[in-house]
């Protein structure tokens, strides 16, 4: 992966800019790095603020040839690979909150948006966007979301090398991607179930049906969450939004 690496100064949002080289055949593992972006966009149509020069604003080109359903997984390998990547890397302690979200403490610090184009029931591409707040202290993060984020820096007490986490981001993502191409869900599914914060706690679970609570056990095969809930029902969750219950 990144073999082709286009490093731009600032950009709407390098998901865009991944799509458009895509348009144009570009290679699978082609990566598009910004020092800024002025419309990054998060999961569920919410903005990613993307300050200059201060996090990881990047997104990469995948060409997985595989039914539309793997999009999900995609997500949860990407999750894997970079929770991997910034623990060696930093030492930090961060964890995964299902389905994609990196939190340190129960603050989030990185979020993954994986936006698929697909033809005739396979992917043709998959755009595997990576926002990762590295070096933002804590007067740099905005006051309204200053309990629920922060920062590798704030979380390491250092200032981070962004070149070099995303070496090793690369590096782990490389490797998990050929292990899910020879060996299917099954290892990166338990690589995400050791790394989550999500596993074993009473969860609230939004998604578009309504809410519902209970405790998540694990990830079924094809990566959904599945819980038991307050009726001791086993329920399998596709999608949708969770808050873990304070400990
Ligand atoms: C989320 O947690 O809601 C996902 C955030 C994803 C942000 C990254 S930053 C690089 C890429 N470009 C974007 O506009 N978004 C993703």
């Amino acid at each position: 992966f990144g073999r082709q690496i286009h490093v731009m100064d600032v950009v709407k949002t390098t998901q865009d800019e991944v799509r458009a080289l895509a348009e144009q055949d570009a290679v699978e593992g082609t990566l598009v790095i910004a020092e800024e972006q002025t419309v990054g966009r998060g999961r569920q149509g919410r903005k990613w603020y993307s300050p200059s020069g201060k996090g990881i604003w990047m997104s990469m080109l995948l060409k997985p040839r595989q039914p539309i359903a793997f999009a999900a997984q995609l997500t949860l390998l990407t999750a894997v690979g970079v929770c991997r990547a910034l623990r060696k890397a930093t030492g930090v302690d961060v964890g995964i909150k299902w389905p994609n979200d990196l939190l340190i403490e129960g603050r989030k610090l990185c979020g993954i948006l994986v936006e698929s184009i697909s033809e005739d029931e396979l992917l043709k591409y998959c755009i595997v966007g990576i926002g990762i707040d590295v070096n933002q202290q804590l007067e740099d993060i905005p006051e309204e979301i200053r309990s629920v984020a922060t920062s590798l820096r704030i979380e390491s007490d250092s200032k981070q090398d962004r070149t070099l986490l995303i070496a090793e981001i690369l590096y782990e993502l490389e490797q998990l991607y050929n292990l899910y191409n020879e060996e299917g869900f099954a290892p990166i599914g338990h690589l995400w179930e050791a790394l989550s914060v999500t596993i074993g706690r009473q969860v609230l679970i939004r998604t578009p049906q309504g809410e519902s609570s209970g405790i998540a056990i694990g990830l079924d095969p094809s990566g959904a969450l599945l819980i038991t809930d307050q009726h001791g029902q086993e329920r399998t969750i596709y999608s949708g939004e969770i808050q873990l219950d304070r400990i």
